[in-house]
């Protein structure tokens, strides 16, 4: 159905930042499935310019410090960031690739946005899969993850080419 078609390629565009997709779509995106739209609530009154800070703990045991504006994606924190992180984010968080799997500290990651399918089967796909496992592109900032700290698997895939990206290659 041409509308349903039209709304894939709209999330599917949108899905790289969270802040690019109207909130009327989010809820769709959280949802997982086109065809059943859902009306998500708006944020309670979140500015734009508030700045959040994320600790990326690397496979080397490093912490880079970021931070990002409410509404940013963790994977447009690590991009604008130039944080070094090798592979990360490597379709540019269409949902195709997987090297953007995070793993959250329990308390932060009960804080998370709904995961949809789309998500879920990628993540399945990626290495060292946690309870608390997550995809960074798909990962919303907000204010109540501030100062949060989130790890950078010891190995992730680009299930798009089979590569393997580790600390050990
Ligand atoms: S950047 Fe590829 S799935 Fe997130």
């Amino acid at each position: 159905m041409a509308t349903s078609s039209a709304v894939n390629l709209l999330l599917r565009a949108a899905v790289a930042s969270c802040h690019r997709l109207p909130s009327t779509f989010r809820g769709v995106a959280r949802l997982g499935s086109p065809g059943r739209f859902f009306h998500a609530s708006a944020p309670a009154r979140l500015s734009s310019e508030d700045k959040i800070t994320v600790h990326f703990i690397t496979r080397d045991g490093d912490k880079l410090t970021a931070q990002g504006k409410v509404g940013d994606s963790l994977l447009d924190v690590v991009v604008n960031n130039n944080l070094d992180i090798d592979g990360f984010g490597a379709c540019e968080g269409t949902l195709a690739c997987s090297t953007c799997h995070l793993i959250f500290e329990e308390d932060v990651f009960k804080k998370l946005d709904a995961i949809t399918d789309e998500e879920l089967d990628m993540l399945d796909l990626a290495y060292g899969l946690t309870e608390t496992s997550r995809l960074g592109c798909q990962i919303c900032l907000q204010r109540s993850l501030n100062n949060m700290v989130v790890r950078v698997p010891e190995s992730s895939a680009d299930v798009r080419q089979s590569v393997d990206i580790g600390k050990n290659p």
